[in-house]
């Protein structure tokens, strides 16, 4: 795993945004794999700058959305659906039949699953998949003790994960408990990963993905498998490493041709 340190969560989520506009601007016609919750959401207002400000052109992207709530209807205020519509998609130029996010009001959902990796597939697969990591480590919403190799499906949300998310939501009766997500042997098709992680309450999912063995009990740990993986973290995220010199040594004496510029 290729792991960056920055001070702020302002500097980590930009670089985050170079990385994914460097995809953009090398190759146009990319896919990329998004994902939702707070950590993106700078991220995501950087890569609307770069649109508006410094012409940073969507037009040929094709994206594929983690996961999303069952039983949420796509205008729905908390579905994803809605997430990447206000906070993404609106404001930049992509094409909306480019854009994927799971149907989690399908009527045969597990039908739904087969044609969503087959989507992938066509698609040519995922150049660039975004992540963030829940603070019980999971990755899209693959909770502890899933399959490593699993493909997208439908999952019950752990109660840790229920209560991360539970502010977002009017009250409990509201907040699903299904969820239909990519597969962690889905993320682990993706040509880059890059795991955005920023605050102290990720410290310890962190230093389980990067440091701990690889073990279904940390889902996103399941990455060290990955040959190409980059986590980009601040420096709150970052407390609980073992080896933060060792990364920031790594990173110091990177090639030209490795650096984002
Ligand atoms: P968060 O969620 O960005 O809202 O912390 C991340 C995740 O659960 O993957």
């Amino acid at each position: 795993m290729e792991v960056l340190i920055r001070e702020t969560s302002e500097q980590a989520s930009l670089l985050g945004a170079q990385i994914v506009a460097q995809l953009l601007r090398r190759k146009p016609h990319c896919v990329l794999g998004l994902a939702t919750g707070r950590t993106p959401l700078r991220l995501y207002d950087e890569l609307i700058r770069l649109h508006r400000k410094e012409g940073l052109d969507l037009s040929g992207v094709v994206t594929f959305n983690l996961d999303e709530y069952v039983g949420l209807p796509a205008d729905h205020s908390q579905s994803y659906h809605y997430y990447m519509a206000e906070n993404l998609f609106r404001h930049i130029n992509i094409r909306p039949e480019a854009t994927h996010v799971p149907d989690g009001c399908a009527t045969d959902l597990r039908a739904h699953c087969v044609e969503y990796e087959k989507a992938i597939v066509n698609a040519g697969g995922i150049d660039l998949q975004l992540l963030g990591i829940g603070s019980n480590g999971h990755i899209g919403f693959n909770e502890p003790s899933g399959s490593l190799r699993s493909r997208t499906w439908i999952k019950i949300l752990s109660e840790k994960t229920l209560r991360d998310n539970a502010p977002h939501f009017d009250s409990p009766e509201q907040q699903p408990r299904h969820v239909i997500t990519m597969g962690v042997g889905t993320i682990l098709e993706a040509r880059h990963c890059l795991v955005l992680a920023c605050g102290s309450a990720k410290s310890h999912a962190v230093r389980a993905m990067i440091e701990g063995p690889v073990s279904a009990m940390c889902p996103a740990s399941a990455l060290q498998m990955h040959a190409r993986t980059t986590v980009v973290l601040d420096r709150a995220a970052a407390t609980r490493l073992d080896h933060p010199e060792h990364y920031e040594w790594i990173e110091k004496h990177k090639l030209d041709w490795q650096q984002y510029a």
